[in-house]
């Protein structure tokens, strides 16, 4: 896929035609539009959103969204949804082994499972937490969630994200983010693929404030890439479109491919971003900093501060600070942490959590370093040490998170996980 372009920039307004004068000029909906389009507006936003947060794109497409006969109930799978109250919530500390991949041929939508998630879907707040894992290219099935845009964070193998306004080409490593409601399909570029998905019910996802790190720092807005227009001009067979909406799922057949928009402009996009070029910034003296430092985009909510869901990365970096316990501290936070980690090993766990694995700690419940990592932290010379092979990731978000029935269930659940600090010793000498 190394013939894909992107543009640059995050938020921006872009303009894309897949063949030439397919895009109007100086207005957005001719009388006739260029080529014997369709013309269709996607509004991401309410109309009357502030300029700042007003997102919708203009589409020209082979045929309209609305050609599509109705949608019929398809059973859920191992998906789950709001209310998340299967089961009760738990206030210990979890942890899960990576989900092993299917044995039989299945697609991103089959493979989907949901591990936890909380809030209201309904009222656009709150998330849910999935894993995928896929062994096989969706190829005449495509899918959109009317419920929330679609975190990308892929683990194992390389995807290629066909969406109506463009494709992106994935790696471990890197995120991208679809929009409400923008159907695409998921292809496997390698036998399989797994990674972790957060479906954010709550407001897109943007680029966290700077306040006094000033204007530069963090995720910067130049490296988020947005796909050029590209279409599927199909329509020899059946194409089957899967809708989540209100936490079920449902299905209807397309006589022609939906990812059929030649050309597009707006600024409600799907993009993709590097991790590697995310700019870490912590201390270079004493301590460190709670790791809302380590923001990479936020979906705030109502109350100023209190994220309904940030994504919070720990990439490699150097730690330096003096006469300081350099891993995480001990903590209990009112925000609920769900963490992945995508490659090597994160600094506050000596073993037990791999790549592909997941932890959840929520509101109020202690954690931090374990036994071991609390010895080797209290004890290590404080030289400079850079932290390489690691490649971390938190889903911090104010409501707690509720796990499925299944993430209680599976054997990948670690019920020894509290073991990992009942060792650690008593060191009081008054
Ligand atoms: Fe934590």
């Amino acid at each position: 896929m190394s013939d894909l372009h992107y543009f640059s920039g995050f938020g921006n307004e872009f303009a894309t035609e897949a063949i030439p004068n397919a895009l109007p000029i100086g207005q957005n909906a001719p009388q006739k539009a260029p080529h014997g389009l369709y013309t269709e507006q996607l509004s991401g936003s309410p109309f009357t959103a502030p300029r700042l947060l007003n997102r919708r794109t203009w589409t020209y497409r082979i045929r309209p969204s609305v050609m599509h006969k109705p949608y019929q109930r398809i059973p859920n799978g191992l998906v789950r949804s709001t209310p998340f109250n299967e089961i009760e919530t738990p206030p210990n500390q979890l942890r899960w082994d990576p989900l092993p991949l299917p044995d039989a041929p299945t697609d991103f939508i089959d493979g989907l499972t949901t591990l936890a998630g909380n809030g209201d879907s309904s009222v656009h707040s709150g998330v849910a937490i999935h894993v995928y894992a896929a062994t096989k290219s969706m190829t005449d099935r495509f899918f959109y969630s009317a419920d929330g845009e679609f975190l990308f964070v892929p683990q194992l193998g390389s995807i290629v994200l066909h969406t109506e306004l463009g494709i992106l080409a994935l790696t471990p490593g890197e995120i991208a983010v679809i929009p409400r409601g923008i159907k695409f399909r998921v292809e496997l570029s390698e036998t399989q693929a797994r990674g972790y998905l957060l479906e954010n019910y709550g407001q897109p996802l943007r680029l966290p404030d700077l306040g006094p790190i000033g204007a530069n720092g963090l995720a910067n807005s130049r490296d988020f890439h947005t796909p050029h227009a590209a279409y599927d001009d199909r329509d020899n067979g059946t194409f089957q479109v899967i809708a989540k909406f209100l936490g079920n799922l449902w299905a209807t057949d397309f006589d022609h491919s939906p990812l059929d928009v030649v050309a597009w402009h707006g600024n409600y996009v799907p993009y993709k971003y590097d991790l590697h070029r995310f700019n870490c910034i912590n201390t270079v003296s004493f301590d460190h900093p709670d790791p809302s430092i380590f923001t990479v985009l936020t979906s705030p909510s109502e109350i100023p501060g209190t994220a309904n869901v940030d994504f919070v990365l720990f990439p490699p970096r150097w730690m330096v600070a003096e006469h300081t316990f350099r891993p995480p501290w001990f903590h209990r936070n009112f925000m609920n942490e769900f963490m992945g980690l995508i490659e090597g090993q994160y600094d506050a766990k000596a073993e037990g959590f791999v790549p592909g694995g997941a932890s959840l700690h929520n509101c109020m419940s202690g954690h931090g370093p374990d036994a071991e990592t609390f010895e080797r932290a209290s004890n290590a010379e404080l030289k400079p040490v850079k932290l390489s092979d690691t490649l971390a990731f938190m889903f911090e978000t104010r409501f707690v998170c509720r796990p499925t029935k299944f993430a209680m269930d599976t054997a990948s659940l670690q019920h020894e996980y509290y073991t990992c600090w009942q060792t650690l010793k008593k060191n009081f000498h008054p």
